[in-house]
């Protein structure tokens, strides 16, 4: 994996190569898109699914090593995207899921309050513009006569006074006083349940996934042999009607999370948040994103989610992505929401503490604390996907390769008869019907070497296996490794081997 930090890759390449090799599409791309969704292509999908697995098998079935010396438990659910809409009620997400916007008067363009940042510049004026976004204003800074960023202090518009608006102007205008005073805007995307559209039949699509597992502590309890300590976890699409959807699938309205509720006596916060915590960093380092692009940062007290006010900590594993250097930004949250949604749950649907669970070894009724640690798959792959990105000005063919883990590429090996004649399609053939069982492999006779060579460069293929004229008597193909180019001469029955060691050892 590529160990530069991400202040010198550009952005627009690594959606460019996004593209072009099949990785992310705008969705209904045909009719001109549609802003805050994406489509994956074949090699984007078999990405993501690859990190989606990853976490399956390193929380669910090989869970990790609890403080006792013992596996902890960790069971999944799949709960559906409309809930009953009291869920949203007795969560908080239908009174309390709001962000702060400002409109303009004159474009109808709206912005997040906290995402417009305000340049003042003394006797001269103020702008407004999208926050990290030093191009967009200098531009605009242009067309105003050539006024420079470091002429003046630059504040977050949360942090102005709504009478000062009146002398701003907005991110789109030429004018000043477009901007409205702040409004709170409901995320959570509406539906309707049935044929009569009405406020009976209004429902939502879950903002997180967390809220069905909330619901189905219960009935897991009963039906299966978990105990506090123990986890719930689930991965699934979770909507929002996210204002301003921008860095390419960072912030989208319709994205896939991977949560895991861990449910705790509550004199064991301490131990269990740091628990998760340092395991969830270690995790995405082990996916492949280790080293200065890759951090951990705990929320100061007044930053914190209502539900976490007093509780053992919060905090966010964090990417640093081209878009957000020399920042970072969110990855996965782990955070101590104490009994907050079992508590409200329960509360709401009329059971009250009937619903406390029921520890018989220490005789006590109580509603378990929960850490959570909970993670972005879009988040992650995009992080996958600039962590590997790696011009390569003067590798023939290929602009850039993409240095995934051999865990996490899409496809494990290229399989090349050297050409397509004497016996060596048919060679290579029998090899990818053998290797396919086990690892994603692709079977490419097409065009010259090299060009295949630069297609699984840019693919991110970490080997490439070649069939040549002496295969037939040697039993032997090379192997050549994608960062390195060493080639390696192997024989035919230990590729299999060779492959599992690699992505799996
Ligand atoms: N249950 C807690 C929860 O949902 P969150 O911090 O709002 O917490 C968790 O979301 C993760 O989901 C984030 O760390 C991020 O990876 C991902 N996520 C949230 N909003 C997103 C969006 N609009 N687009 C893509 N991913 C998003």
């Amino acid at each position: 994996m590529s160990d530069s930090t991400n202040t010198v890759k550009n952005m627009d390449d690594i959606v460019a190569l996004c593209r072009r090799r099949g990785f992310i599409w705008q969705s209904s791309e045909i009719y001109g898109g549609i802003n805050g969704f994406w489509d994956y292509g074949p090699l984007g999908a078999q990405l993501k699914k690859n990190l989606k697995d990853a976490w399956w098998k390193d929380t669910i079935t090989c869970p990790p090593i609890g403080p006792d010396g013992n596996p902890i438990q960790v069971v999944p659910v799949d709960t559906t995207i409309i809930m009953h809409p009291r869920v949203w009620e007795a969560s908080g997400h239908v009174g309390g899921f709001n962000d702060p916007m400002v409109d303009c008067k004159e474009t109808k363009s709206r912005y997040r309050l906290d995402q417009v940042e305000v340049l003042t510049v003394e006797g001269k004026g103020s702008w407004a513009f999208p926050q990290g976004d030093p191009d967009y204003i200098s531009k605009k800074l242009k067309k105003a006569g050539g006024i420079k960023v470091d002429q003046g202090t630059v504040t977050n518009l949360e942090q102005i006074p709504v009478e000062d608006y009146a002398t701003i102007i907005g991110p789109d205008t030429e004018k000043p006083g477009t901007l409205t005073e702040p409004r709170q805007f409901n995320l959570m995307f509406e539906t309707y349940c049935g044929a009569i559209r009405n406020d009976d039949s209004k429902s939502y699509l879950r903002p997180e996934t967390a809220q069905g597992i909330f619901t189905q502590f219960w009935n897991t309890v009963d039906t299966s042999r978990v105990k506090v300590p123990f986890g719930m976890a689930q991965m699934g699409k979770s909507f929002r009607n996210e204002v301003t959807p921008r860095n390419f699938t960072f912030r989208s309205r319709e994205f896939e999370q991977m949560e895991i509720e861990f449910f705790i006596h509550p004199d064991e916060a301490d131990t269990w948040y740091a628990y998760w915590r340092d395991l969830r960093f270690q995790w995405w380092q082990k996916v492949g994103l280790a080293g200065n692009n890759l951090t951990l940062r705990e929320h100061d007290k007044a930053e914190l989610a209502h539900y976490a006010k007093t509780g053992a900590g919060v905090c966010d594993v964090e990417y640093r992505f081209p878009f957000t250097a020399p920042g970072y930004g969110e990855l996965e949250g782990v955070a101590h929401r104490s009994n907050f949604d079992l508590q409200a749950h329960a509360n709401t649907c009329g059971k009250g503490d009937k619903m406390q669970y029921f520890d018989q070894e220490k005789n006590e009724r109580y509603f378990p604390h929960v850490i959570e640690p909970s993670a972005g798959a879009d988040r992650g792959t995009l992080a996958l996907l600039c962590e590997a990105y790696t011009p390569t000005p003067d590798r023939k063919g290929a602009k850039a390769i993409m240095q995934f883990t051999p865990r996490m590429a899409p496809i494990k090996a290229g399989i090349f008869p050297l050409v397509n004649k004497d016996g060596m399609p048919e060679i290579a053939q029998k090899l990818y019907m053998q290797l396919r069982e086990k690892h994603v492999v692709q079977l490419d006779v097409k065009q010259n070497i090299g060009k295949r060579y630069a297609r699984m460069d840019e693919a991110g293929t970490p080997y490439c296996i070649t069939v040549d004229g002496d295969t037939a008597g040697t039993q032997n193909v090379t192997i050549r490794d994608r960062d390195s180019l060493e080639q390696t001469t192997i024989s035919l029955d230990k590729v299999g081997a060779f492959l599992d060691e690699k992505i799996n050892g």
